[in-house]
């Protein structure tokens, strides 16, 4: 369990597959993310009981707020000793709790817990160009832009950028 301000993050149960569900076939919260098919219950729970157990390369953690309530998911993958780097994704899945903070303060407890516990020395990710209040959040955090992959991301026909930031151990707020 990792804690922070207004979070508890903890590691991911088979029993999360009925949030996990139900975020994935909201359009809201799916507006910016990579949704390849309509996932079944059945096959959720299924691959939450077949999957690895963490580890340095593969960590996901369920966001709880202070109440108990299970809010998002956030995750760091691909993390390498020789590059020092791994690739973060968060999202919150319960759009009342949007601009409370949530998020921001997961970012800053699954950032820590890579710096000190993993020692990276940077976490990447990328982000829709239009989704500003993700952008908004990572800024906050202290992750910088670092580069553009020109229409990369596709969502109801159209075409997007996606925006490439990064941080460093020394950078976050
Ligand atoms: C994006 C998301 C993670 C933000 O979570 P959150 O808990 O609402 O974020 P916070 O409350 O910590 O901070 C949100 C910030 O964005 C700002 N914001 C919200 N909507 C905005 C908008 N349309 N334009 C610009 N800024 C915006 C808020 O004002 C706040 O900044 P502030 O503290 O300076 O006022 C959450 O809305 C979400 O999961 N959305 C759906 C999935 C998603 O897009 N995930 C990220 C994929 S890369």
């Amino acid at each position: 369990m990792l804690n922070g301000d207004r979070v508890r993050m903890r590691a991911i149960e088979p029993s999360d597959a009925v949030h996990l569900l139900r975020w994935h076939t909201d359009p809201e919260v799916m507006r910016w993310l990579e949704d390849p098919y309509p996932p079944s219950l059945a096959a959720l729970t299924r691959q939450l009981e077949e999957r690895k157990p963490d580890s340095y390369e593969s960590l996901t953690l369920m966001i709880d707020g202070l109440d108990g309530r299970t809010v998002g998911i956030c995750a760091l993958r691909g993390a390498e000793p020789e590059t020092g780097d791994a690739t973060l994704d968060i999202y919150l899945g319960e759009k009342d709790t949007w601009g409370q903070g949530f998020a921001t303060d997961a970012m800053r407890v699954i950032c820590r817990y890579g710096f000190q516990k993993m020692r990276l020395h940077r976490i990447s990710l990328s982000v829709v160009a239009e989704n500003a209040a993700a952008r908004r959040v990572y800024e906050k955090v202290g992750f910088v832009e670092e580069g553009r992959r020109r229409e990369s991301f596709r969502r109801d026909g159209k075409w997007h950028d996606q925006i490439l930031m990064g941080l460093l151990a020394n950078e976050l707020r």
